[in-house]
């Protein structure tokens, strides 16, 4: 799986030199401040998950590449944003300082908002049809408040309170960090024509998958390396964040993670060939360690 994550990159990281290249009409140093966030590192999960999604649908992946930037874009605005001092106060992503230690975080601010802006200019360039009109409203939804904003602002606020429980850490998860999922996948399955009940499927699939990738993030925050990690270890102990790690334990937590990934792979196991490569992703990443 190592091979086909890094054959997906590779495609990705061709549409993004393009884009930095090319298309992004933005001032120094706000312009190096994206440049720099965006390359050299990052898994490109989002992206590859579009671009599964069009597959799904009998697509490929060039079909759905301006959905694939648009939403790793907000992917690495939301990491420059998380980082802030005013957030997580973390000073090392994918291997190298973070954007406001580089750069100061006036200018790690506007290139959070760049890019913010620029996704969905991303965006408008390329919808022509119904479906991709649905497909980029997806991102906008699963990206915002509904999504990954949303679940930024529990984390920062909630998890603080009395009773904080099980489902309550698990909702902010599905937000947080299943939100951008199901704007990756869905983005490039609907804008290529699945149906309603593939969508349903996809969505559930994503959120399981999410949910298990932050527990995995969470676990990997207290037993990896920063060399390995390519960010700073144990931030979550630093900030008493209320992780599922902090809350029930490393052996639940690798556990649950088990469980969201086997409850992901039931979503859409049904589709057989179609699935196949999804379903090896979701696998992989839960034993990952970076
Ligand atoms: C980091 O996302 C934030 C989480 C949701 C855990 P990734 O782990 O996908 O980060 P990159 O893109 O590979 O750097
Ligand atoms: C996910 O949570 C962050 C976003 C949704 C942007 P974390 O704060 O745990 O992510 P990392 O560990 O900094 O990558
Ligand atoms: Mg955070
Ligand atoms: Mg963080
Ligand atoms: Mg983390």
């Amino acid at each position: 799986m190592k091979e086909i994550i890094g054959v997906y990159a590779g495609i990705f990281n061709a549409t993004l030199d393009e884009y930095l290249m090319h298309r992004l009409d933005c001032p120094s140093p706000v312009k190096d401040a994206v440049a720099y966030a965006m390359t050299g590192g990052g898994k490109r999960l989002r992206p590859m998950l579009c671009y599964l999604g069009a597959e799904f649908a009998g697509k490929s992946c060039e079909e759905v590449s301006d959905f694939a930037l648009a939403v790793e874009l907000i992917h690495g605005y939301s990491l420059i944003h998380d980082d802030l001092p005013c957030m997580d106060n973390d000073t090392l992503r994918r291997g190298k300082p973070t954007t406001h230690v580089k750069f100061g975080e006036a200018v790690a601010l506007l290139a959070g908002d760049a890019m913010l802006n620029s996704a969905f200019e991303v965006l408008f360039e390329t919808v022509n049809s119904s479906k991709d009109v649905l497909a980029a409203s997806y991102i906008a939804k699963y990206a915002g408040t509904t999504g990954m904003i949303g679940g930024q602002c529990m984390d920062i606020t909630d998890n603080n309170g009395e009773g904080y429980d099980e489902t309550a850490l698990l909702s902010m998860y599905s937000k947080k960090t299943s939100g951008l999922l199901i704007a990756a996948l869905l983005s490039g399955a609907v804008s290529c024509g699945c149906n309603k009940e593939e969508e349903v499927d996809l969505i559930n699939f994503a959120d399981y998958l999410g949910v298990a990738y932050q527990i995995t993030d969470d676990i990997l925050d207290c037993t990896s390396t920063e060399e390995v990690l390519g960010k700073n270890v144990g931030s979550d102990e630093k900030s008493d964040k209320k992780t599922y790690v902090a809350m029930f334990g490393m052996d639940n937590a690798v556990k649950k993670a088990k469980d969201y990934t086997q409850r992901a792979v039931a979503c859409i196991a049904k589709y057989g060939e179609r699935a196949e490569k999804l379903i090896g992703l979701c696998h992989y990443l839960v034993g990952r360690n970076y």
